[in-house]
């Protein structure tokens, strides 16, 4: 099953046919002390310098943390660095991987922007102490790949959806397929204010999916059109300025997303959906919002 399909014409299998996987138990977060936009790596980020309100962002992160709990998750805290203003969205310095004998793997991110490069062996310290396998890219082929900002597992089952153009290189996903023994399917994104998949797909359970269409190449829609029965498409408003598309739903029914989506949450409650709203709006400065503020984990 290791390979990377890049076009609907390619898939000659349903989500069926693909093994299951079991849901993420765990969740990672980063406490975001040192939280700012010290910089700007992405547009959203534009303008921001300065701004963000630590206390704010504290009041705001602990929430999130929170309703990962209520949901049912386990979570487990690491303390940010002075330094590096990013390292809360920690959806983005690794890939984890739960293979069919329960052992736990994942692969260590090359990040895009220098800013953030450091962020990753801190991440990796934690996954060490915690018994996963660490796997790392051949840098001298593959130039960049930032973790679950980009590669998205379908839920429930041994399947990746892979986001390339921006933040990650299409190759690093012929790594990842080998390694895991997994179909990637790698969608290109073509708006840079959707820079990473997660901020324009959003997998809710094995059959439905919210996107932010504009952000994808006709292939790519395809393949997403063809993978889930039931796609919700957000507006660009929802989508661009309060990151709906960037929420979690780590157990195939409760939705964690920035408040005001309206029509998104209409939509997700019609479809069966439990939504439950939160303010992340000093991280949305930084062009993030719930999804890239946890790792979810076995
Ligand atoms: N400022 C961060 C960056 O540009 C935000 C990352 C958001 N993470 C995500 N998975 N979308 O890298």
């Amino acid at each position: 099953m290791g390979q990377v399909i890049t076009s609907a014409d390619q898939l000659d299998f349903t989500t069926g046919d693909i093994s299951d996987m079991p849901l993420p138990t765990d969740v990672l977060m980063v406490r975001p002390l040192h939280f700012s936009v010290d910089y700007v790596i992405n547009p959203h980020m534009a303008d921001q310098v300065g701004k963000v309100d630590k206390i704010e962002a504290n009041n705001e992160w602990e929430l999130v943390r929170s309703l990962f709990n209520q949901v049912g998750m386990n979570v487990h805290v690491i303390e940010d660095q002075e330094g590096l203003p990013d390292m809360v969205f920690c959806a983005n310095q690794s890939l984890p991987y739960i293979d069919e004998d329960g052992k736990r793997h994942v692969f260590m991110s090359i990040m895009h922007a220098d800013e953030r490069k450091d962020e990753v062996p801190y991440i990796e310290q934690w996954y060490r102490q915690h018994g996963y396998e660490i796997c790392y890219f051949d840098e001298d082929k593959i130039s960049d790949f930032e973790g679950c900002g980009d590669a998205i597992w379908h839920t429930g089952k041994r399947m990746l959806w892979g986001g390339y153009g921006y933040r990650s290189s299409l190759e690093a996903y012929d790594t990842i397929s080998e390694k895991f023994d997994i179909p990637v399917l790698a969608v290109e994104l073509v708006d840079e204010s959707f820079y990473h998949l997660d901020t324009c797909l959003c997998v809710l359970d094995e059959n439905t999916a919210l996107i932010y269409p504009e952000a994808f190449t006709d292939e790519g829609l395809a393949m997403i059109d063809k993978m889930f029965d039931t796609v919700i498409r957000a507006s660009k408003y929802e989508a661009e300025e309060l990151f709906a598309c960037n929420a979690s739903c780590p157990d195939g029914r409760n939705v964690i997303i920035q408040q005001g989506c309206t029509d998104v949450n209409k939509n997700l409650r019609d479809n069966g959906f439990s939504v439950h709203e939160v303010s992340t709006y000093e991280f949305l400065k930084s062009g993030g919002s719930v999804f890239c503020m946890k790792m979810l984990l076995w």
